[in-house]
């Protein structure tokens, strides 16, 4: 069966926020993803809050009908935040200041253990799912699975960033797939995103194992593509009324 899907919005409350506006609302653009199909909604809550919003998610929570999914730094404001809002499941993904997007998995390792463990506890005591976006590596699988996870998200983007069809792609489709099958043998739910769109996601949704995708800048970036001639017809019909109704007055 194909993998789910569900929609990253946050670049919707990118161009929003870049202007300080009401739209586009992220919360409008969730209904419509679902309504075309989707059979979840991801958000990430940043901590320096660049796209979106807590209203976001507070809204999104009344809202979205399938899968809603709500990624965040292992931190206590953030654990308090989702145990407010209690979202289908929690996704935990490193975080940077500097940096544009989310770069690599995350540190699963011994030390760093100790502090997610107590977030992962927090999360599953009140019943809300937890998946660890990792490093498509076995070991971290077996990590995440030592920490009382219950879903993993492997990370796509060192496949996307390769060559298409590069031996360099080959590799690390083959990396993705070992790691698929680590997490599929020890009973974990497998998720994967990070740079997908419509011309690479093909061998990954075949991935062994693989339930669901979280997908958003690819998406974003080819709705406004295939939008524009929409809005461009549009504006022009706005432009000659306006001019034919100040002529005829
Ligand atoms: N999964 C995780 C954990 C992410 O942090 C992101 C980016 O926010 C995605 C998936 C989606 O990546 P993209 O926007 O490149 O499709």
């Amino acid at each position: 069966m194909a993998p789910r899907l569900y929609v990253n919005i946050d670049h919707i409350a990118t161009l929003r926020q870049q202007r300080g506006t009401r739209y586009p609302d992220p919360v409008v653009a969730a209904g419509l993803c679902e309504l075309a199909g989707a059979d979840g909604i991801t958000v990430h809550l940043r901590e320096d809050r660049r796209h979106i919003q807590e209203r976001d998610v507070r809204l999104l929570r009344q809202t979205v009908r399938g899968v809603f999914n709500l990624e965040m730094a292992a931190t206590d404001d953030m654990l308090a935040i989702a145990l407010d809002v209690k979202p289908d499941f929690c996704t935990l993904v490193p975080e940077k200041r500097a940096e544009r997007t989310t770069e690599g998995g995350l540190n699963v390792g011994v030390e760093a253990g100790t502090a997610l463990g107590r977030v992962i506890g927090g999360l599953r005591g009140a019943g809300v799912g937890v998946s660890l976006f990792i490093d498509p590596d076995p070991e971290a699988v077996a990590r995440s699975h030592a920490l009382g996870v219950n879903i993993v998200e492997l990370h796509t983007g060192y496949y996307c960033d390769a060559a298409p069809r590069s031996p360099d792609a080959a590799r690390q489709l083959a990396r993705l797939e070992g790691a698929a099958r680590a997490a599929g043998n020890l009973g974990l739910r497998l998720g994967a995103g990070h740079g997908l769109d419509c011309a690479n996601v093909g061998p990954v949704a075949a991935l062994p194992f693989l339930e669901e995708l979280n997908i958003g800048h690819g998406l974003v970036a080819r709705a406004v593509m295939l939008g524009l001639d929409r809005a461009v017809s549009e504006l022009r019909a706005a432009i000659s009324e306006g001019a034919r109704s100040v002529l005829t007055t």
